[in-house]
């Protein structure tokens, strides 16, 4: 069982680390759990949250030497957190002994807003990609031709999670509804019928990243599904539409979407990816195809852009107007070119596709 001591990359730290200086562990710092089984549902969410930020998922070179060349992290588009360091990266005690930089669930999965840090927003900022060929290019440490082609199409906000040769990024999530979702991921590979089977799924994850060398204890695992149902998204500003023009919009969405986004979180169960009709590259993918793709929560929307699994759709008007999918499209978040798929809400009369996004704002 693994219970590493683990510390945040402060300002300090930072600054240690960007004079060259060796990774090291501040003084006292002690195991991320004290080994105490909560008594509370607070007390399991407040332990779940320290393996969120905390638990070093890998060893990380190319951030321990991002960290020495600070201008590749702004480069790569990595904000730092209000108090100057870099949330999600972290020092920590590896198993040999020595101190190394490795990242947590924090840093995909956590948006730094001017002073405050919403928890669970996918980090849609961070080109892990171009970070990645910086390291290359600069170390010269050799990396595959076609990783390296691949890599320099990620952008940011997109990661590829699997450890195949295959598969193509796709967008992080925001971690909003997953309690209310049947299935999880994008492709809908999870079966999540309760929090046991989202603990077993992120130990399965925490064991992966980590090259099934170590184990967390149980209690991390089951502390870190406690978390994860808690998140929840700002409440979206004020809407200025009329209380009518919301009802309508609301109307509409009862009419022409509920079938699909149909539970209280408005996800939903997946659908065959012929039927969405967008590009079926990670729902046939080898490493998590189902041949299907699950409706996500519509919550925090307005900052969600852009939308769908691989991030194809920059904002919410371009996901309901029928010109992306047009040959002549050229907004597409990914390039030129038409965006298929999820065609529904492209054909709405003008007033019934702006009463539907005034209301889907609210959301
Ligand atoms: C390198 C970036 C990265 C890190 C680090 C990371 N994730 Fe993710 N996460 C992703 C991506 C990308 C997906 C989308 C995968 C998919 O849909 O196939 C995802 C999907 C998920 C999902 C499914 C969400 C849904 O809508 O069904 C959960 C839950 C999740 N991550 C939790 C975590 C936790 C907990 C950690 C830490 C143990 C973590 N992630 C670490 C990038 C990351
Ligand atoms: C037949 C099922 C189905 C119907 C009907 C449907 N959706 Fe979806 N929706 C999906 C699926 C599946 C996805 C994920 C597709 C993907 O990522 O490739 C999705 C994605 C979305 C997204 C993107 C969310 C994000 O964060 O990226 C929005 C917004 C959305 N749907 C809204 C609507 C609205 C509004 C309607 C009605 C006008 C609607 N959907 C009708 C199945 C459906």
């Amino acid at each position: 069982m693994w219970n590493p001591r683990s510390a945040p990359v402060t300002a300090s730290v930072a600054q240690r680390l960007a004079r060259a200086e060796a990774p090291a562990l501040p003084e006292g710092t002690g195991p991320l759990w004290d080994g105490r089984r909560p008594r509370t549902l607070e007390g399991w969410v407040a332990l779940g949250r320290e393996v969120f930020f905390g638990y070093p998922l890998r060893v990380e070179v190319f951030l321990e030497w991002a960290l020495a060349h600070p201008g590749a992290l702004d480069e790569a588009g990595l904000e730092r957190a209000p108090d100057g360091g870099y949330v999600g990266v972290r020092v920590f005690q590896d198993l040999d002994g020595a101190a190394r930089v490795g990242i947590t669930c924090a840093l995909c999965h956590t948006r730094t807003r001017g002073p405050t840090l919403v928890e669970g927003e996918a980090r849609r900022t961070f080109d892990y990609g171009r970070l990645r060929l910086a390291y290359h290019r600069e170390t010269g440490a050799p990396v595959d031709p076609e990783l390296a082609r691949r890599m320099a199409t990620w952008g940011p906000g997109r990661a590829d999670v699997t450890e195949d040769d295959a598969e193509d990024p796709v967008a992080i999530p925001d971690l909003w509804g997953l309690r209310h979702q049947s299935h999880l991921t994008q492709a809908g590979t999870i079966r999540h019928t309760g929090p046991s089977a989202l603990a077993i799924r992120q130990e399965t994850q925490l064991l992966h990243a980590n090259h099934q060398r170590v184990r967390p204890p149980r209690e991390l695992s089951w502390a870190l599904a406690m978390y994860l149902y808690g998140l929840a998204p700002p409440a979206a500003p004020p809407s200025t539409a009329t209380e009518d023009e919301l009802a309508r919009g609301r109307a509409v969405f009862l009419r022409d979407c509920v079938g699909c986004h149909d539970n209280p979180v408005y996800g939903g169960l997946p659908v065959a990816v012929g039927r969405v009709g967008t590009h079926p590259a990670l729902a046939n993918g080898g490493a998590r195809g189902t041949g299907r793709y699950r409706p996500p929560a519509l919550l925090g929307l307005l900052q969600a852009g852009p939308y769908l699994h691989d991030g194809s759709v920059a904002t919410l008007e371009e996901l309901f107007s029928a010109e992306r999918l047009l040959a002549g499209y050229r907004l597409g978040a990914l390039g030129p070119g038409p965006v298929p798929g999820h065609r529904w809400g492209t054909a709405l009369p003008d007033d019934e596709r702006r009463a539907l996004l005034a209301w889907l704002r609210t959301r």
